[in-house]
Parts: structure tokens; C-alpha cells; sequence
């Protein structure tokens, strides 16, 4: 496909060469009220800052599902989360407590979140399609002291099991609860919605812990800080081109770096109006949501795209998107073809970008303002450097692929893991640099192409999955001997999980075993974590020291040579 051409406009970052070279971060900050009095907080500058500057009556959000349809001024915003705050304080939350939020997206979630966000707690957000398993590991990491969920994911947190538990408060909740259980309704209606409760941060205080995969332990919990505030809004301004008059949506659940970042942050220190879309995906729910909002910037992934792009023809012609201005994508590759049925359907580019847990916010991105190679990350926001190096951190030259690695500190960049000093320091390994796990190389325009993982973290679906945490759970199941899992290619998630399992002796494969040990994943960890596939084999091919080589189990899949087995344990 043929370089796409920016169409003329006047775009938030108009000159990219020329703000590569003169943008420093330290300018960005400098307009929240760090400025006035060394201090800040990441909710208040999302939310009151605007009623301040007199937009209190602009609506900040726009909510619907299935039951419900609702939307809230900056007004309503900063009453009910200077509310949830006093809930907080009242429930003795400290600065640094982690709060978590384990709930289906609803106003509550984000009003919730950003309440405890305001009395300085660090909030880990929990996608609601996990179980017990998946629940209690990050629970039992974090030392999470109070959790807001609902009556119906309640008997998903072993509650006797985490004694750092304090507090759960239900969203849902009535009048008979009593500690450690709390009505949400009934704390917040006995809460001010005076601004008393908000707690001012230093730049590298806590805000945000997201648990993320990787190839080897359990998940890692990546914490970020009030600083990286800076750099969402300087990317929601230049890559999503927030203006003031924008309807935005970002359809990725709050579970997800992708639903705080730019589902809260982002668009919210812009004081733009977010769209927020409960319930699940599908392609009449998606198109009428943009239809019915007039949502005119649309940051999603190229499994929905892929997705979208699958249904039927006159699904889309159905649906008035003629709002539409500026599309996005993130998470995984975004393939030629579907930029071109952007381009067809739309008639918009969509706009690849590149970023990950670890990093807190968009690094190599496409602006509205430069031409698009499709198929290509695009290039670094200014104020990053991105390089492809070799193991010795030497800068390869153009076309030559090697690690996708960053120059250390920016604003988003992560500060710690939680509980996990070693996985940290791997990440920078190679001195002066983040190294991030991904192979890329970088063509003489200074366009990133994105190659893959070098590790076996299983991107599906735009989510990513570790295989350890799924083979420690199949090996759990009274069948299941050994097990290993590789993300195997699909033409519309990316990827889809497939193990291979050897079977205790006295068990025989078959189609219901299958299905057996499909259920146990789903009930255990989540819908999303449950293998789609799975092979039984006699054995699995393993190290000398016992460790399953899914770089071999990946061979057998792809028909492609195994390589040295030289480590192999084959007696
Ligand atoms: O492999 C890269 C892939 O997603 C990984 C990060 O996953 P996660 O932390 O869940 O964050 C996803 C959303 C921020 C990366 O290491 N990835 C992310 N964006 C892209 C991508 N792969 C290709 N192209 C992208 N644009």
C-alpha cells in the first residue's frame, strides 16, 4: 500500500520536526498547579480544574448500556468524586493505601476511581472477567486494603484469604451491610462534596497500579505516578488532537492501561467530553454509539477493527458516522489491510500507536499532521528517543532489526513493580535504556516497524496474556501432567492461546476432557486467559532443568524447523 498523505487542517502538533527539536516536558507541567504550589493531584486536575477555569456545566461524561443512559457535567463530576473521597477518608484511607475497582464499567467505577485517586490512594483497577485465582494474586501482591466491587463479583474475592483486606464497598450495596462490607450509596450519601478531602501529591507519589503479564512468574504489578499526568495529556492533545469541542471515545475497559490512560487521563485533563459504553462488543452496538454521540476522535484496536471489518457490509451503511474525524489503534499490529478499509469505510486514516504498560503512555505514534506508512508504528513523540539496539546497546543502523528500546525518563515512565525489585531492573538491563521486549526496526524516514515479541508473552485479542500464569493453573487441573502455551497466529485476534498438554498416566485425551479443562481455565482465571486450543502429546520438550521450550512447542505449530534441542531432556 502507498503512503497516506495527512489532509490539510490545522492540527495540535502541526510541525512535528520542528517541536522534536524544541519541546521539553518540563513546559507541560508547568501549567497544572504543580506551578503555583510545588503540588499536585492527578484527579483534580482531570475534573476540578475545569470547573474552576468555568466549564462546569460542559459535559465530561456520557455513559450508556443496556439499562442504562446517564451523563455527567465536569459539575456532577467533581461533586461526586469529592463525595467518593470523604467515603474514602471516613473508611481510613491514607495516601499510598491501594484501592482497587473491580467492577463492570459503570459512572460509579469512574467516579470511584478518581475519588480515591483524590485522597492520594494508589488505585489498582481489575477487569471484571477475572476469577478467584486471578483476583487473589493481585490482591495478595498489592496488600490491597479496601476493594469497591459489586454484589455479583463478590464471590470472586476470597476475603478470609487476604488479611490486608479491609473494606469492601459495595456498589450495590443496601442498608443492612455491615464492616467489613459498605453500601456505596449509603457512604456517599452521608459524604460533603466539598473539595476538603483531596490530598496534595508530589510528582513521584503513587497513582496507579496495573497488573500486566509477562513470559515467566506471576503478574507483575506496574506502578506508575502523578507525574505521568503530563505526559497523557500532552499526547492527548498531539496524537489524538483533543479539542475542546470534541465527543471522544475510547472503547478499552479501565482493567487495562489503555482504558486509565486514555480512557480517564488523557481525555479528561483536555476536558473533553468522554464517551463511556458499558456491556460488550458488537460491530451494531459499536457503530450506533458513535452514531447516536456523534463521537468524532475513536481510539480502539485492531481486533475490533478486524472485527468490525468482518461484518457484514450493510451493518456499517446502516449507521450515520459522518462525526467521525480522527481514528486510532493500539496494542497490536495494526495490518495494512485494515488501514485500508479504514481508509474505504471511513474515509479516515487510522492511526497506529505504540506503547505499553510499562511505559504509562504513548510513545511511537501517527499524527494527523505527518504521512502514514501503513503497516508502520509511525515515529516517536517528541520529548522520547526510541532506537532499535543490540544487546550491547549499540544503535544499529536503518533496516536492521533489533530490540525497540527507549531512552530512560519520561514523564509515564514506570517507577517500580510492585514487591518485585529484580523483574524491574531486567527492563533496563542494557544501561541508559528501557528495553521493551518487542524486535522492531526503523526505516531511513525514521518510521518504526514492529516485528514482534521476543519473549512468549501471547498479545490476543489486544490483550495480553501471560503463558505461566495459565500452565501454572493447567497443571492444577487432576488431569493435566505438563502444559505449555504459545499464542498461535489468527487472522482476527492476533493471536489465539493454544496448549499443549501431556495427560496424567490414566487419563485419555478426548473432545469432553477438552472441554473439561477449557471450563476449569475460564471459572479459575478468565474467559480470555482459557486456551482455544488444545493438543494433547505424550510429552512436552523441556530443558535439563526442567523448564517447557515453548520456542519448540512453537516450531511443532508453525511447521518451521525446532532448532538446537541440545538442552533437551529426552531420556
Ligand atoms: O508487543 C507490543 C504490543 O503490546 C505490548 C504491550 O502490551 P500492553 O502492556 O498490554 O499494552 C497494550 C496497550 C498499550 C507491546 O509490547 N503492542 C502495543 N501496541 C502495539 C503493539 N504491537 C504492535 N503495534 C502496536 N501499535
Amino acid at each position: 500500500m502507498t503512503i497516506l498523505q495527512p489532509k490539510k487542517g490545522r492540527y495540535q502538533l502541526q510541525d512535528y520536526d520542528n517541536t522534536k527539536r524544541t519541546f521539553e516536558w518540563d513546559m507541560v507541567q508547568e501549567q497544572f498547579t504543580w506551578s503555583t504550589t510545588g503540588k499536585i493531584n492527578a484527579a483534580y486536575e482531570c475534573i476540578d480544574r475545569h470547573v474552576k477555569e468555568g466549564k462546569g456545566l460542559k459535559t465530561a461524561l456520557l455513559y450508556s448500556d443496556s439499562h442504562r443512559d446517564e451523563s455527567y457535567t465536569f459539575d456532577e463530576m467533581k461533586n461526586a468524586t469529592n463525595q467518593a473521597a470523604h467515603m474514602f477518608r471516613r473508611l481510613q484511607v491514607k495516601k499510598g493505601d491501594r484501592v482497587f475497582i473491580f467492577m463492570p464499567r459503570s459512572p460509579e467505577l469512574y467516579i470511584t476511581l478518581l475519588g480515591a485517586i483524590k485522597v492520594g490512594a494508589v488505585v489498582g483497577p481489575l477487569f471484571e472477567a477475572f476469577m478467584k485465582e486471578a483476583v487473589k494474586s493481585r490482591l495478595e501482591d498489592s496488600e490491597a486494603k479496601v476493594i469497591v466491587t459489586t454484589n455479583a463479583l463478590l464471590p470472586r474475592i476470597p476475603i478470609h484469604e487476604l488479611p490486608f483486606l479491609e473494606t469492601i464497598i459495595l456498589i450495590d450495596g443496601d442498608e443492612t451491610h455491615t464492616p467489613p462490607y459498605y453500601s456505596f450509596k449509603k457512604e456517599m450519601k452521608a459524604s460533603s462534596d466539598d473539595d476538603s478531602a483531596i490530598e496534595w501529591m508530589d510528582l513521584e507519589d503513587g497513582l496507579i497500579l496495573h497488573y500486566t503479564s509477562g513470559s515467566t512468574g506471576k503478574p507483575k504489578g506496574v506502578y506508575h505516578v502523578h507525574k505521568a499526568m503530563v505526559q497523557h495529556y500532552q499526547t492527548a492533545k498531539w496524537v489524538l488532537d483533543l479539542r475542546d469541542d470534541d465527543i471522544y471515545w475510547c472503547t478499552a475497559d479501565p482493567g487495562w492501561v489503555t482504558g486509565t490512560s486514555y480512557g480517564i487521563f488523557g481525555p479528561w485533563l483536555n476536558g473533553i467530553t468522554n464517551v463511556i459504553r458499558g456491556g460488550r462488543f458488537s460491530p451494531d452496538d459499536w457503530y450506533k454509539t458513535i452514531e447516536k454521540y456523534h463521537v468524532t476522535v475513536w481510539y480502539s484496536a485492531p481486533t475490533a477493527f478486524r472485527m468490525l471489518m468482518a461484518a457484514p457490509k450493510e451493518t456499517i451503511e446502516k449507521y450515520n458516522l459522518s462525526s467521525l474525524r480522527h481514528i486510532l489503534s493500539v496494542g497490536e499490529p495494526l495490518n495494512p489491510e485494515v488501514v485500508k478499509w479504514g481508509w474505504d469505510v471511513f474515509q479516515h486514516r487510522i492511526h497506529d500507536t505504540w506503547w505499553m504498560t510499562e511505559t504509562g503512555a504513548m510513545l511511537i505514534c501517527n499524527y494527523l499532521s505527518e504521512p502514514i506508512k501503513p503497516g508502520s508504528m509511525g515515529k516517536p513523540i517528541p520529548g522520547i528517543k526510541a532506537a532499535i539496539i543490540d544487546n550491547e546497546g549499540n544503535e544499529l543502523p536503518s533496516n536492521e532489526m533489533g530490540h525497540l528500546a527507549i531512552k530512560t525518563g519520561w514523564p509515564s515512565q514506570m517507577r517500580r513493580i510492585w514487591n518485585n525489585e529484580e523483574k524491574f531492573s531486567e527492563y533496563f538491563s542494557i544501561p541508559g535504556w528501557y528495553v521493551s521486549g518487542d524486535t522492531a526496526y526503523k526505516d531511513k524516514d525514521g518510521y518504526f516497524w514492529f516485528q514482534g515479541r521476543n519473549d512468549d508473552v501471547i498479545m490476543t485479542a489486544g490483550e495480553r496474556v501471560g503463558p505461566f500464569e495459565i500452565e501454572s493453573k493447567l497443571v492444577e487441573h487432576p488431569a493435566v501432567a505438563e502444559a505449555g502455551v504459545i499464542g498461535k497466529p489468527d487472522d482476527v485476534r492476533g493471536h489465539i492461546i493454544k496448549a499443549f498438554i501431556a495427560l496424567k498416566s490414566g487419563y485419555e485425551p478426548s473432545d469432553e476432557l477438552k472441554d473439561n479443562i477449557q471450563t476449569f481455565i475460564k471459572s479459575e482465571l478468565a474467559g480470555h486467559a482459557s486456551p482455544k486450543e488444545i493438543e494433547f502429546k505424550e510429552k512436552l520438550p523441556k530443558t535439563r532443568s526442567g523448564k517447557i521450550m515453548r520456542r519448540v512447542l512453537k516450531a511443532w505449530e508453525l511447521n518451521e524447523p525446532t532448532g538446537d534441542l541440545s538442552t533437551i531432556d529426552d531420556d
